[in-house]
């Protein structure tokens, strides 16, 4: 038997590649660590590889599968987002697409968490003042005070796996919850969180007697100290966050956003933060990646309350690396190839756990 051809359009974990390896395998790895151009990945496909890894960086459009008409088996993406390929063209074409779900919503539920913190207790502006030697003096409240979490109510828009992981952590810090999903209203979930907050106040474990409640959009962001973002990018959720939406915060409220950059209009944020008509921003994801030099959001009067990070919320060692499809986003997406072209499941798809496009099967 011939072996199966693979094209990896990145270094996503030697060990978890090394499965394909120790199966004979035929696998080619682009090393360098910026994406390859299109027409190169277009190139490889036409060539007739069997299957294809990609990261978000890739554009996997109609031009891809077209390529790879009659010899692509799958595409294998090292992410849970997948606005990078084209579901229509999948579909059309009949090629199976994975994703990796599941292994990275603990690591970015609590990034998100970590950096709604870091935000609004000024994490960053302090360890600024210590290196910096501006560190003059003990005092009440100068150079600046934070805004504590505890306690404060915090808006889930988005409440899939990753919402929902984000909001038991933002129960353990006694934090109110306002739940808006654009597709799904879980009542269950809600009902499950608000036994488990009773419980801590009745049994005395807490002194606050915390409430989960599913809201309205326009709610959620009226009365939210902290809004944060769990949405896929869809149509439907480009610039959720617009000049209207960002009118509708506390101006003492901080935004956080680990989904997808397009999600926030990041020209509407930039004059929400300019202006005071919210208190301030954690970004791990960008309208355009890596975000340009010249992006109003790196402007030094912003520093204090803005906060920016490099899509790096599923960033954990155990998350990005682990070869086991339970633990880490390679071996998950590694399994999700070897699935397919093994033909696993009875060769069905459709019953494969980690295909997203079983609809076309
Ligand atoms: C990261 O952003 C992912 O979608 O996995």
């Amino acid at each position: 038997m011939t072996p199966f051809r693979v094209f990896a359009t990145c270094d996503i974990g030697q060990e978890a590649l090394g499965r394909l390896r120790d199966r004979a395998y035929d696998l080619e790895v682009h090393e360098q660590r910026e994406p390859p151009p299109y027409d190169l990945v277009r190139e490889k496909v036409a060539s007739g590889i069997d299957g294809l890894i990609t990261t978000l960086r890739d554009r996997i459009d109609e031009g891809i599968f077209q390529a790879g008409q009659g010899t692509l088996k799958v595409v294998a993406q090292d992410a849970v987002g997948f606005d990078n390929i084209s579901r229509e063209a999948a579909n059309r074409y009949r090629v199976p697409f994975t994703n990796t779900a599941d292994v990275l919503t603990d690591a970015t539920a609590e990034f998100a968490f970590f950096i709604m913190g870091a935000a609004s207790r000024k994490l960053y502006p302090s360890e600024q003042i210590v290196r910096e030697k501006k560190w003059a003096t003990w005092h009440p409240y100068l150079p600046f005070l934070g805004d504590e979490v505890t306690g404060k109510a915090v808006a889930v828009i988005g409440t899939g796996r990753i919402g929902k992981a984000f909001i038991l952590k933002c129960t353990g810090m006694d934090m109110n919850i306002l739940c808006y999903d654009p597709l799904v209203r879980d009542d269950d979930f809600v009902r499950k969180m608000q036994a488990i907050l009773d419980l801590k106040f009745t049994s005395g474990l807490s002194r606050r007697h915390n409430w989960i409640r599913s809201v309205s959009l326009e709610e959620a962001l009226r009365e939210a100290d902290f809004v944060s973002l769990h949405v896929p990018l869809t149509p439907e959720t480009k610039k959720l966050m617009n000049d209207d939406r960002f009118a509708l915060m506390k101006s003492t409220a901080y935004l956080v956003n680990t989904s997808r950059g397009p999600v926030v209009d990041q020209e509407a944020l930039y004059r929400a933060l300019k202006s005071g008509m919210i208190a301030g921003a954690a970004l791990d994801v960008f309208e355009r990646e890596p975000l340009p030099d010249d992006s109003p959001l790196r402007d030094p009067e912003l520093v204090e309350r803005l906060r920016l990070f490099h899509h790096f919320a599923s960033g954990g060692r155990q998350t990005r690396l682990s070869p086991d499809p339970e633990i880490g986003m390679a071996g998950r997406c590694v399994q999700g190839l070897i699935d397919v072209l093994e033909g696993n499941y009875g060769g069905d798809p459709a019953q494969m756990p980690y295909v997203v496009n079983r609809e076309a099967f």
